[in-house]
């Protein structure tokens, strides 16, 4: 099979980020914002206003950068004149978190009075910002009117969000968590990647089906390999819808999410995505039976033990087939195949019974990957006779791997 490593790389690979903070008591959720970007693989260069170094110093994010950190002292040092200019152009996005009332003000009024001013306003690359301010400060019809006009140039604004703030005062104002942070500049850099446009729906974790109000027919998958296709696939910029049984994970920043409990929900929400879509990729692990009555009140101990009969649930992947050769989406449909015994002999004739272009094997006889671990270990196994087995990997890496082939299968549909 194809080498299709190189499309493997997190968004955040190699990619230069400008990081302005600005004052506020926030200031010092941003060094988490720069320790977990350097982690990832970027290049950051801070620059923190004067007001931001009443609150944080250059050094706490020289230390987790591992690079200079910009205030206006070098606004007027021997190369000022192209400081703020090759950061501007160099840059692949300028995040500014915290921003201030003062400096949204600036930036929607074009005002370029201090180092991380001046590089917004020379900034070519995307802007995004993360507010943090007084209640009374945010809901200022001035603040909103900078807001509007921002939101109108296209600048991307994460939060605030509604909560307690250091002044004591409950509203909205609050900056929002690293995380979150984190997910949407993730979410940013991945804008125009090579599944740019693509419509791809994900499907995760198992299905349950009632046998009366308290008690369900469940299985053992966590959704972890579903929702990591599905941030693979946001990786590398496609349009995501991701459609999950029970599960607490949370969701990847920018998915579409449909919650469903049954096959039969599953099955509903998976007709009306796939139109249109581009690929399926069908991880979820669908029950094959449910009870053939589901009692209204809940089973009492006093009735004896009670019999369960069952009846088969709708085949998913079946029921995509005719609809695909008659309208031609999905473009792709890839499947996964559980299996305790005969991997490939297994994996193939589903392959090939439910019409797949590609489908990927796992054994969950191993104790080390599959069901609920972060890890996995599969074979895949295309329509061509194409055979690939990939080493125990993380399910993040699966995931990528499973994505770039379909990024591969796409680019000639
Ligand atoms: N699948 C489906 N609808 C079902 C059951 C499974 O679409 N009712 C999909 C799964 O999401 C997976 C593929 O079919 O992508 C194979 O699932 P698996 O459970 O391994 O196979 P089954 O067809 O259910 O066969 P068996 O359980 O007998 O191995």
């Amino acid at each position: 099979m194809t080498d299709y490593r190189s499309l493997m790389a997190t968004p955040f690979q190699s990619k230069h980020i400008v990081l302005g903070v600005t004052g506020s008591i926030a200031a010092y959720k941003a060094a988490e914002l720069a320790s977990k970007m350097t982690q990832a693989g970027a290049l950051v260069d801070v620059v923190l206003t004067p007001a931001a170094l009443q609150f944080i110093t250059p050094l706490t994010f020289q230390s987790v950068t591992g690079r200079k950190a910009y205030t206006d002292a070098d606004l007027w040092g021997g190369e000022a004149h192209v400081l703020h200019v090759g950061m501007g152009h160099s840059a692949n996005l300028l995040v500014i978190a915290p921003i201030s009332a003062n400096t949204l003000a600036k930036l929607a009024h074009g005002i370029a009075d201090n180092l991380l001013s001046v590089t917004a306003l020379a900034a070519r690359c995307p802007i995004l910002v993360a507010p943090a301010m007084d209640v009374g400060m945010y809901t200022n019809v001035a603040t909103q009117a900078n807001v509007e006009i921002l939101r109108q140039r296209g600048v991307i604004f994460v939060g605030p969000a509604e909560g307690r703030m250091a002044s004591g005062l409950v509203g909205l104002g609050r900056f929002v968590e690293p995380p979150e942070i984190l997910g949407h500049i993730r979410l940013t850099l991945s804008r125009g990647g090579p599944l740019a446009n693509r419509k791809v729906i994900v499907t995760a974790g198992g299905t349950q089906e009632p046998l009366d109000p308290v008690r369900v027919i469940a299985n053992r998958s966590s959704g972890k390999q579903g929702f990591a296709l599905a941030q693979a696939a946001l990786d590398l910029g496609a349009d995501v819808t991701l459609i999950a049984g029970p599960t607490a994970l949370p969701t990847p920043i920018g998915a579409r999410r449909v919650d469903v409990n049954t096959a039969q929900e599953m099955l509903e929400a998976v007709l009306a995505a796939i139109v249109r879509a581009d690929a399926l990729l069908m991880a979820a692990a669908v029950a094959d039976f449910t009870p053939a009555v589901t009692a209204e009140q809940k089973i009492k101990k006093e009735g004896g033990i009670p019999q369960i009969t069952l009846r088969a649930t709708p085949d998913i992947l079946a029921a995509v087939a005719p609809q695909r050769s008659a309208t031609g989406f999905p473009r792709v449909t890839v499947g996964f195949a559980a299996e305790s015994q005969s991997l490939l002999d297994n994996a193939r004739v589903k392959l090939e019974s439910k019409k797949l272009d590609l489908i990927v094997a796992n054994d969950i006889s191993a104790r080390d990957a599959g069901f609920g671990v972060d890890d996995n270990r599969v074979t895949l196994l295309d329509a061509g006779g194409g055979v690939e087995s990939l080493p125990l990997m993380s399910k993040s890496e699966v995931a990528e791997s499973v994505l770039a082939r379909v990024t591969h299968l796409l680019a000639g549909r």
